[in-house]
Order: C-alpha cells, then sequence, then structure tokens
C-alpha cells in the first residue's frame, strides 16, 4: 500500500539540493508563523533531565492540563505520538470495517482505514459549491439504505479547502450517525484558529463522537509530536489498548504541559493570523488567474489558471528553495490545486513575487 505524501519533508529537498534544511523556506506544511512558544522552549532544559526514565505511560500531568482546557474529565483523554499515530489506531480499536469520508481531505484518514481492512467511501465537497463541507452529500450516503458505514470522519476545518463546518451543521451529523451507531471521527487539528467552531462541548450528548486534535501545528513543534483524542471513556480505552506503551516521550509531555498554560502566546497567534491571512489573499487575489479559496485555518487553497499545472508551479518554486504543497494527487482535487501555508509577512511576499513569476511565464 502507498503511503501518501505530506508536506514538510525540507529534509528530502535539502538533500536532494545539497543545502541546509535552514535554507528551505516551506510552504508545504502549515505551521505556526511566530515559531515554537518561548515557555516551551524554556521548558526544555527542564524536561531534560526526565530523559533517564521512561515517559509516564499515562501522560497524567499533560491530560490534567488537557482536561481543563476542554472542559472534560481526564478519562475522556488519549493522548498519543502526533495525531497521526491516534488516527491509526482508531479504525482496529473501533472495529471501523466501513467508513465515509467527508472529502477532498487529509489523505491519512483513507491510508489508516485501507492498512485496517476497511472500506473507504467520499462525500467529496465540490468545485463548483467552493468546496463548502459536504453535509447534504454525506446525510444522503449516511442514511442510504443499502449502505451502512461504522464511521464518518470530518476534518473541521478541512485541510486542504480550509473550509468550516459549523456547530450546528455537525450536530446534524452527529444525531444521524448516532442514530446508525456510527462513530463521529472529528479531526480538529486546524481548531486553534475558529475556536468557537469546536465541537468539545457536545461530546457528551453524542457518545459516538470523537474529537482528535493536534498540537504539532499550533505550537509550531511538529518534529516534538503531540496529539491527543477527546471521546467517552469507554471509547478512549478501546484506543489505549491499541497503542505501544511510552509512545509519547517525556520531553514532549512536558513541553506542551509549559506551552497549553500559556494562553498569551495562544491570543498573539490568533490575531496574528487573522491579519496576515487577510493581507495574504488580498496579495494572492491580485495575481491574475490565480483562484483564492477562503480559509479559517493557516492554509490557503489555490487553484491555479488551466495554463499550468500544480506540478509545473510546485517544481519551478522547488528551484528557488520554496516548497508548496501540490494537491493534484489528493481524492477530489484536480491537477490545478496547491495549498500553501500562510507565514509571516516578510515569507508571504516572498512567496508573492515568485508565484506571480511562474504565473506571467508559464
Ligand atoms: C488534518 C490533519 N490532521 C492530523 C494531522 C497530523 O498531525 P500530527 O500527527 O502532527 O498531530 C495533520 C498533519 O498534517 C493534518 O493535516
Amino acid at each position: 500500500m502507498m503511503q501518501p505524501i505530506h508536506g514538510g519533508n525540507v529534509y528530502k529537498v535539502a538533500r536532494e539540493q545539497r543545502i541546509p534544511v535552514g535554507r528551505i523556506l516551506d510552504f508545504s506544511a502549515s505551521i505556526n508563523p511566530l515559531g515554537p512558544p518561548a515557555t516551551g522552549l524554556r521548558a526544555i532544559s527542564s524536561a531534560l533531565k526526565q530523559i533517564v526514565h521512561y515517559p509516564d505511560p499515562d501522560c497524567w500531568q499533560l491530560k490534567q492540563e488537557l482536561a481543563q482546557q476542554c472542559a472534560v474529565d481526564p478519562e475522556m483523554i488519549l493522548v498519543g505520538n502526533g495525531s497521526t499515530e491516534l488516527i491509526h489506531l482508531l479504525p482496529r480499536a473501533l472495529r471501523i470495517t466501513s467508513a465515509l469520508v467527508m472529502g477532498p481531505t487529509f489523505e491519512e484518514y483513507a491510508h489508516a482505514l485501507t492498512e485496517a481492512g476497511s472500506s473507504v467511501q467520499y462525500a467529496h465537497a465540490t468545485h463548483a459549491a467552493q468546496f463548502r463541507p459536504p453535509l447534504k452529500e454525506t446525510l444522503r450516503q449516511l442514511s442510504g439504505k443499502r449502505s451502512r458505514f461504522d464511521a464518518v470522519f470530518l476534518c473541521n476545518p478541512n485541510n486542504p479547502t480550509g473550509q468550516v463546518l459549523n456547530r450546528l451543521a455537525v450536530r446534524e451529523l452527529a444525531e444521524a450517525a448516532e442514530r446508525r451507531q456510527s462513530w463521529l471521527i472529528v479531526d480538529e487539528a486546524f481548531i486553534d484558529y475558529c475556536p468557537t467552531q469546536s465541537v468539545l462541548p457536545m461530546l457528551r450528548e453524542y457518545p459516538h463522537m470523537i474529537v482528535l486534535r493536534s498540537l504539532t501545528k499550533f505550537y509550531a513543534m511538529p518534529g516534538l509530536r503531540i496529539g491527543y483524542l477527546v471521546g467517552a471513556s469507554k471509547a478512549v480505552e478501546r484506543v489505549r489498548d491499541r497503542q505501544p506503551p511510552w509512545s509519547v516521550n517525556s520531553l514532549a509531555q512536558e513541553i506542551f504541559c509549559a506551552v497549553l498554560r500559556d494562553r498569551a502566546y495562544a491570543t498573539k497567534s490568533r490575531a496574528y493570523m487573522k491579519s496576515e491571512r487577510s493581507r495574504f489573499m488580498r496579495g494572492l487575489r491580485s495575481l491574475a488567474g490565480l483562484r483564492v479559496y477562503s480559509s479559517a485555518a493557516n492554509f490557503v487553497l489555490l487553484e491555479l489558471p488551466v495554463t499550468t499545472t500544480a506540478a509545473e508551479v510546485t517544481d519551478r518554486l522547488a528551484v528557488e528553495r520554496i516548497l508548496v504543497r501540490d494537491c493534484s494527487t489528493m481524492p477530489g482535487l484536480t491537477s490545478q490545486m496547491i495549498r500553501v501555508a500562510v507565514k509571516t509577512e516578510k515569507d508571504n511576499r516572498r512567496l508573492l513575487a515568485f508565484l506571480s513569476s511562474c504565473l506571467r511565464k508559464p
């Protein structure tokens, strides 16, 4: 089975071009442009003392912090080595044999499902509807007489379209899933940029709903790997039973405990993203022939003119040591689609300049 290709592989490009990783401008992974919070960096030296011990297999302290932030009991939380680990544990733990995925979306759901032997069907958002989340189509497929899905996967806000399904609509989905005793997995990896849309407060009403969260992007430490899931304690226990021991290292546990308490960083990050995203999008919209989709997250989906392709533009930008995410192989998207992260104003200006020259000389 082929592994999906994700953004952020700066190492491969650095090897190929024989340059240090630091010279690459990476727009292909959607990481907070403010960089890791100073509170996290300061926690590293005290966390280092712990590496002579095995990590806490229960992630007890981190779970206390998360439980407080999410306003749930700690037993409703399972911490993983990045949310990717949890995505891969879910299909077997919850005995998912048929799943409906709301696409086009993060390819790791389909990969994990297929790898665990589950069938995967898509309800795709359409180009004609500006990739608005396909609520109606999902409900239609979910209520089909001849189909039965053990689980529905929703990424909210969705990677790579940037679209968000509002709480009322997710409630409709949760009602439908609950009636059929199907799991509803809501991946909120990018919810920190629109926290009012989180469905965490609805968890107690829907025992089949599971919320996935990632800490790696918002806190700009994807190299450290922490994600978590929140759901009914019985479901959480089933996933936990499948998790290898000590999969979350002690450095990550301690550093993320520190950054979660740093509310000032969270507020500053949201404010920065709001203003820089709209400034960057204005710049992108001024480029002739480029279609720019709205976004509730820290990345933007772009549609190139038909005179060029995502592969061509990606290659040309790579020569300039700029990485963007070619989305053309994602089920439900076309060969014109790329995704770019919103970075700092200076970096974004650089991308705008190179993108503009790529579009002028197809
Ligand atoms: C929607 C979504 N969910 C989950 C992940 C995995 O994140 P991590 O394993 O770093 O927590 C990603 C990574 O790109 C993602 O885009």
